[in-house]
């Protein structure tokens, strides 16, 4: 079985994803985390992100970057995003992707493109959303958590320009497939929308899928 868990940045779409994992017993892929890596090695490489030559070279990241925890900051998501919008990476980062969705035994996956481009044949797709209010919040906990120092507004804006740049993309812009379930995670803790997430995979596994 394959699920696919796309949604925006903050959205509780990895913290979803985890769990439906963990409670379905399948591997999990942070897709973001790929294009994170990207968007690092770029920097590092003193390319321009904006510019598809240098970001297309760093797709040839070596792996033990995925493990440095400067991806997770609020400017590699920014970088990332950056790096996203070329097709040339994209493509790159594709094969990866659906070698891992189409596994034996199945997988969960997560990111923007995910039940659109990577697995449109995926069992269940959701596809999580939250107000930019909720979501900087929730950032903005997990950042102070981790010792970074950034303002509430700066994440509020970050989160803002990152929507903006993922959605009018031209290539596999962030928008919902046609047969994915929409969940609203702005009001709900944690636990309740990791139980909303498995009742909404539970239901689609039961109905015969969309053609
Ligand atoms: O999910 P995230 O915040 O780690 O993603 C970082 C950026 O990577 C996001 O702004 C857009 C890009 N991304 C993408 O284009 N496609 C994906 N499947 C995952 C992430």
């Amino acid at each position: 079985m394959i699920i696919a868990v796309d949604g925006p940045t903050a959205s509780g779409k990895g913290t979803i994803a985890k769990a439906l994992a963990a409670h379905f017993g399948l591997p999990h892929l942070d897709t973001g985390l790929l294009y994170r890596a990207v968007g690092r090695q770029c920097l590092l490489d003193g390319g321009d992100p904006d510019d598809a030559v240098a970001a297309l070279a760093a797709c040839a990241f070596p792996e033990s970057l995925l493990l440095d925890p400067e991806l997770r900051s609020e400017a590699t998501g920014g970088l990332a995003s950056r790096v996203s919008v070329h097709p040339t990476v994209r493509r790159a980062l594709y094969e990866r992707q659906h070698a891992f969705a189409t596994q034996p035994g199945g997988a969960v996956l997560d990111g923007r493109d995910i039940g659109t481009v990577i697995a449109p044949e995926a069992e269940a797709k959701l596809f999580v959303t939250a107000s930019v209010e909720a979501r900087a919040k929730r950032r903005y906990l997990e950042m102070h958590a981790q010792g970074r120092e950034i303002t509430l507004e700066a994440i509020a804006a970050d989160l803002a320009a990152r929507d903006e740049r993922d959605r009018s993309r031209k290539d596999a812009p962030l928008v919902a497939a046609r047969d994915a379930v929409p969940l609203d995670t702005s009001e709900l803790k944690r636990e309740e929308a990791i139980a909303a997430a498995i009742a909404a995979v539970e239901a689609r596994l039961d109905q015969p899928a969309v053609t």
